[in-house]
């Protein structure tokens, strides 16, 4: 590292400490489970978000390995028998009133959402056992937890080919992706409808099946997809004999039914099969996967996120690429502000991070390691940034934020 460049850096590690630290919580419910999450936000996410706490244990193994631990281990608890483990939990009290109606519970008193966020689990856990050398129970757990979860998924969300489907856009992490105006119209996610696709899931029980066997709204998305292989790769590392057989199957599976030859990208498909391409940055988030092929890594790279008029802005990686006519750098405005048709976000740095290095580019993964360095320490730890300006959006003090410490922790950064 550059002398020129350690202050800076020592600035991001004390902003990310900070805001881990800020946002912890521990406490028991009164049913005796005990708790300890990061808030993504204080304000404005006091509950335990499923891929948040993902990334934030990631970036507590940097830290205290043994918080990254805590972290996990609260999703673990708030896992069904099943295997199921909701997109938000609600440790600290039920969902409020007024949030309800387009809520995605079954009842008002459940404890985590029936909907699911991209399962990044496995991945976490893999990465924090490997950080943990000393607790081999972590390691041991793991593998039977994420085997479980894996499992649900499996039963309930997979496809004949192995890819798994989301319900509700939502799902994606990405709420009001641009990707499924098109076919949710008047119900997709910045406007008031859709609260009517909450209730006819909720009708159907958050049912994956019931919805593609009615013809509902159904989507196979990359992003989601390439979490799920993410978990098994993870659940190989933990020590599952079949599970890097079945990582290698999806990934498969991801290039031949998503990965668009002709543009270059991969594009999530919707519940007619057609091709849905708009241009996101849930189409690079395969550059994550070991598996993929170095031509599609290669054209990821150079085609989508090294183009300056697509994704390789002044503050990388939009959310969505400025050559797609639904980009807003900034949020919607009325009336709800909606921020994912643009907006610089923290989860996709990690993704883009790690395929970088995995496909061999490590000049350009230091690069955005700087990048995300000074508009951390110009910016401070928000939840979105204006890509083109830098200007911090959304909530201000936001956990996921830190995930600029696995950027940052890796050599030459
Ligand atoms: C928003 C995002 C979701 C994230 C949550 C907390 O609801 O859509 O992906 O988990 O914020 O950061």
């Amino acid at each position: 590292m550059p002398v020129s460049e350690r202050p800076l850096l020592t600035h991001v590690r004390a902003s990310a400490r900070a805001v881990l630290e800020h946002n912890a919580r521990h406490g028991q419910t009164p049913d005796g489970i005990r708790f300890a999450y990061t808030r993504p936000d204080n304000i404005k996410y006091p509950d335990q978000f499923y891929w948040d706490s993902c990334l934030i244990a990631l970036a507590w193994s940097q830290l205290d390995p043994a918080r990254a631990r805590a972290e996990l281990r609260t999703l673990a608890a708030a896992m069904d028998p099943s295997g199921h483990l909701g997109h938000t939990i609600f440790w600290s009290g039920r969902v409020r009133l007024a949030r309800l109606p387009g809520y995605n519970v079954h009842r008002r008193n459940d404890r985590s959402t029936a909907t699911i966020q991209p399962p990044l689990l496995g991945a976490a856990w893999a990465d924090v056992a490997e950080r943990s050398p000393d607790a081999a129970g972590f390691r041991a757990d793991g593998l039977r937890i994420v085997r479980r979860h894996l499992d649900w998924l499996d039963r309930t969300r997979a496809e004949d080919d192995g890819l798994i489907g989301i319900l509700q856009p939502d799902e994606t992490g990405l709420d009001a992706t641009p990707t499924y105006d098109r076919v949710l119209g008047w119900r997709a996610h910045p406007y008031p409808g859709f609260v009517a696709l909450v209730h006819a899931n909720r009708r159907r029980g958050f049912s994956y099946r019931r919805a593609r066997a009615e013809g509902a709204f159904t989507a196979i998305d990359p992003l989601v997809n390439t979490a799920w292989a993410l978990s098994w790769y993870g659940l190989a590392r933990l020590g599952d004999p079949e599970a890097g057989e079945r990582a290698e199957q999806i990934v498969a599976a991801l290039e031949a039914r998503l990965w668009d030859e002709g543009r270059g990208m991969c594009f999530a498909e919707g519940p007619d099969g057609t091709r849905l391409p708009v241009a996101t940055w849930a189409g690079l988030a395969p550059l994550a996967l070991p598996g993929l092929s170095p031509n599609v890594a290669a054209r990821l790279i150079d085609e989508q996120l090294l183009n300056p008029a697509r994704f390789w802005l002044a503050w990388p990686v939009p959310s969505t690429s400025a050559q797609e006519p639904s980009f807003r750098p900034g949020d919607t405005g009325w009336p709800i502000r909606r921020y994912w048709r643009g907006p610089t976000w923290p989860f996709t740095w990690w993704f883009v991070h790690r395929g970088l290095r995995l496909h061999g580019r490590e000049e350009t993964a230091r690069r955005l390691a700087l990048r995300v360095a000074e508009l951390i320490a110009r910016e401070g730890m928000r939840e979105y940034y204006n890509p083109i300006t830098g200007r911090g959006l959304g909530a201000g003090h936001f956990a996921v934020s830190a995930i600029a410490l696995e950027l940052l922790a890796a050599p030459e950064a």
